[in-house]
């Protein structure tokens, strides 16, 4: 039997995440050294290695029994906790009934994308899972590109806009970002904030790495910044290390009460509601306890220890200028300076830069320039500083907290030897590069595969 694919389903790529687990498992099955055996230094994955937190977990076996359906917006404990964590966290007033619960906020960017007229205005480079939804969707696109430091500039949104001729135009902005792991400031916050009321922008402003901010006193929601024109997304998979357990919710502008009815309609004909147990377990992940502060905090010191040792090696090759993070788990490196190099050796897409790295003797993975919505022959990767036992490296962290820099590279060293590793791999990657100018990718993935 043959079956007949609708044809925006064949338009769209395979998410790169998804092609990136395929591409990693098939690398791992082919390769005959005995090195292969542990794997690889896992730089592509952006997921948190911490545990969930236990008060989270215990909710949700508490409520194992909770077999009905949820309303659509979300059970109201639910909405009252998110209301009152933006309240402590973020300094917002939240009215519970602009808040709505959904599978993700992968899911609700779609969901809002799908309600919202207009041309989507992306920054690039970008979190890998916009373009394919705004794909699918067959919504009209521009892409933003940065400056050199790595955010894109009021003038230039403006620029844009005026260009643009939809009544409607809708900003994605991602704040704190994936993948530099910089921080747009209030004062920046503003200023976009004034243009996007200049051109009639709304604002879809993906906040998920919000909890990660290493200074969280620096942290700004652009809710609070551009009320009226932004839908906040966040959730429990990054702050709270559940992305498993898909929630995530999104804040209406104020005053947007027609369209909540429309996004209500949009949830009960795709998904009716969010699994109740896990609304019952994020309610004790969003209220406001001991518990969950201290998990914020060591969280975000340990992601920051570990982001500031990755950006000072990898900064510390010659050539190599990275993005250095404020928050998140990624930074943006740029190999842009090996160009002629990489060409030489036959490596002429991003694509191929994170191939090269994953075979022997590298066994180094990183998500390449196309993956972040970048030129494929941008040779600029993300770099996800994770690879270590977030369990282990908590309860590390707790017993004797490193204060000294000093302290603090050998809390790494001991605590994450694999991040440690997998730099080294990446530097002597570019030793060799440059040393063998006739380095040839073919032969050597051919030395790899022969038996
Ligand atoms: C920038 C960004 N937004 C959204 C998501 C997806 O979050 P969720 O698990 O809530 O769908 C991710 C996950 O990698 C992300 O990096």
């Amino acid at each position: 039997m043959k079956f007949i694919v609708d044809q925006q389903v064949e338009d769209i790529e395979m998410p790169e995440n998804l092609k990136l687990n395929t591409f990693l498992q098939e690398f791992h099955s082919d390769c005959p050294h005995p090195e292969c055996s542990f794997g690889f230094y896992g730089f592509a994955f952006g997921q948190s290695p911490f545990p969930v937190p236990k008060l989270v977990q215990e909710a949700l076996i508490k409520n194992a029994d909770k077999g009905a359906y949820a309303a659509v917006p979300g059970i109201p404990e639910l909405r009252n906790a998110i209301s009152k964590y933006n309240k402590h966290y973020f300094g917002m007033d939240i009215d519970p009934e602009r808040i709505y619960v959904g599978p993700g906020t992968k899911e609700l960017i779609f969901n809002l994308l799908e309600i919202l007229h207009g041309t989507v205005i992306l920054p690039t480079p970008a979190w890998l899972g916009y373009l394919p939804q705004i794909r699918f969707l067959k919504k009209n696109y521009h892409m933003l590109p940065t400056r050199a430091n790595k955010k894109f500039s009021p003038n230039d949104l403006r620029k844009l806009a005026l260009r643009l001729q939809d009544r409607q135009k809708i900003l994605i902005l991602n704040n704190p970002h994936n993948p530099t792991g910089l921080l747009y400031d209030r004062l920046e916050l503003e200023e976009i904030a004034d243009v996007c009321r200049e051109q009639n922008i709304t604002v879809i402003s993906d906040e998920i790495y919000a909890q990660t901010t290493y200074d969280f006193s620096k942290f700004v929601s652009m809710g609070k910044i551009y009320p009226e024109g932004t839908f906040v997304t966040n959730g429990l998979s990054k702050s709270h290390a559940a992305g498993g357990y898909r929630l995530g919710y999104v804040i209406f502008p104020q005053h947007a009460t027609d369209l909540k009815g429309q996004f209500k309609k949009i949830l009960a004909t795709e998904y009716t509601a969010v699994s109740t147990p896990i609304q019952h377990a994020a309610v004790a992940g969003f209220e406001i306890s001991k518990e969950m502060d201290e998990y914020f905090d060591v969280t975000r010191s340990i992601h920051q220890i570990m982001g500031e040792y990755t950006y000072h090696i990898l900064s510390a090759i010659d050539g190599v200028k990275t993005t250095k993070p404020n928050a998140t788990f990624y930074l943006l490196a740029d190999f842009n300076a090996f160009a002629t190099d990489l060409q030489k050796a036959n490596i002429m897409t991003s694509q191929k830069l994170s191939e090269s790295l994953i075979l022997h003797p590298y066994h180094t993975a990183i998500v390449g320039g196309d993956s972040l919505v970048l030129e494929r022959t941008d040779f600029s990767a993300r770099i996800a500083y994770v690879d270590y036992n977030g369990s282990e490296d908590y309860q590390n962290y707790l017993e004797d907290k490193p204060k000294t820099s000093s302290e603090k590279v050998e809390f790494v060293k001991n605590n994450a030897p694999k991040v440690v590793a997998g730099l080294e791999m990446i530097n002597k990657f570019f030793e060799n590069l440059k040393k063998d100018t006739n380095y040839d990718l073919q032969t050597q993935k051919n030395s790899m595969i022969a038996p």
